[in-house]
């Protein structure tokens, strides 16, 4: 048997090595929900529970979450598994797989594991990242068996429409391929949220969870949305890696999602004041270019000229504020922004006089030494 050749994520090793900081900036989820604030009593909790392809409680209230009947839902620990069992249901090891570019280097990374043969279709920040269906329709081939994208965009931010996710959906149909739509950063429309691309199609497979949007990340509540039938395929793939949940954080998502209103309140005011720290910092520099985001945790600029990577490793070795470099988008001259994080912090992260760096970056042959000098502009303000 041939040994897998991709066994690990560079970003996930990136986000859990290299990404913590007293400014983060890298960080693309809504910042904790302190457990002290759920209604949670000690009695409530339990070790051991009835759970077998998921504990029915939890089940029924996912169902209701994205109205769709119990039996469509596959709960999973994040959207980090969803997406594994989604795929690795939807495709066999040398089937073709088209994956948006650029996307959360994780997607790719399990696809590869999974011994697919990766295709791409460009997402273009002149186009703000959107999604052209004519050039899925040029890159899909007959070999296609699953397209993947996420929505909102994961680096960009940018939200694709039921009118393209419709059209995409009809490519995929026309070839007997999946379409798979990691909605994780769109539960922060909250109580706008659009319904989940699953209502567009049998198709249509979807990943989510409460990580990003409600700082619920322990709970690792996510889930997938599919057809009964491919529902209870991945239930059975699943056994082959998690076998049964932690039941305490099943009983602990079931509280969630009874107070899911109460948290998101708390996660809206928290963006929308982050938001604005954001657009100030954006409506204040001339050498980025960007596509600006009305939504979500995520802005992904480029930066005119200079070297992204050198600047992002010496802003957090030095100066304790992170980024997240554009190579793990594929994308070397941009870095991704978060706005998930408290908003004092963020606001002093992203302050136009602390980032007085751009400029002297543009106009320098990218070395090590441009990002040394960037960054001492920012400790004299900072420090
Ligand atoms: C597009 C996307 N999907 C999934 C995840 C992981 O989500 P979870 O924490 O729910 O596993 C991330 C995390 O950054 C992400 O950006």
């Amino acid at each position: 048997m041939q040994p897998r050749t991709h066994m690990r994520s560079p970003y996930m090793e990136f986000a859990k090595l290299r990404s913590s900081a007293k400014y983060n900036l890298a960080t693309s989820g809504v910042m904790s929900y302190p457990l002290a604030e759920l209604p949670v009593r000690i009695e409530d909790l339990e070790i051991n529970g009835p759970t077998v392809y998921g504990y029915a409680p939890l089940q029924e209230r996912l169902g209701q979450y994205n109205g769709v009947p119990a039996e469509c839902v596959v709960a999973a620990a994040g959207t980090s598994m969803a997406n594994h069992l989604a795929m690795a249901a939807s495709f066999n090891p040398g089937d073709e797989v088209l994956i948006e570019h650029p996307t959360y280097e994780l997607i790719e990374s399990t696809a590869c594991y999974l011994g697919a043969k990766i295709r791409h279709f460009e997402r273009r920040l002149e186009d703000g990242f959107c999604i052209d269906p004519t050039e899925v329709e040029r890159q899909v081939t007959p070999l296609t068996k699953l397209i993947i994208l996420t929505n909102l965009h994961n680096p960009s931010g940018a939200y694709t429409d039921g009118a393209t996710m419709r059209a995409v959906g009809e490519i995929a149909q026309a070839r007997g391929a999946r379409v798979l739509v990691d909605e994780v950063y769109l539960e922060t429309f909250y109580a706008k949220r659009p319904r989940p691309a699953f209502h567009f199609g049998d198709q249509f497979v979807v990943t989510s969870s409460l990580t990003k949007a409600f700082g619920l990340s322990g709970l690792r509540c996510g889930w997938v949305l599919a057809s009964q039938e491919l529902a209870e395929r991945m239930w059975r793939i699943n056994d082959l890696y998690a076998a049964t949940p932690a039941h305490p954080a099943e009983l602990l998502s079931v509280i969630a999602l009874d107070h899911l209103n109460k948290i998101a309140a708390r996660a809206k005011l928290l963006l929308a004041e982050n938001r604005r720290s954001l657009n100030a910092f954006l409506d204040s520099r001339d050498d980025l270019i960007f596509y600006r985001p009305a939504e979500g945790t995520i802005v992904f600029p480029k930066l005119s000229s200079g070297d992204v990577e050198a600047f992002v490793r010496l802003l957090r070795e030095k100066y304790e504020t992170s980024m997240v470099p554009g190579c793990y988008f594929d994308m070397p001259q941009h870095f991704r922004i978060g706005i998930g994080g408290d908003p004092e912090m963020t606001r002093a992260g992203l302050s136009d006089s602390a980032l007085r760096w751009t400029s002297i970056g543009a106009r320098r042959k990218p070395t090590d030494v441009d990002a040394t000098m960037i960054v001492c502009i920012i400790s004299s303000v900072r420090i």
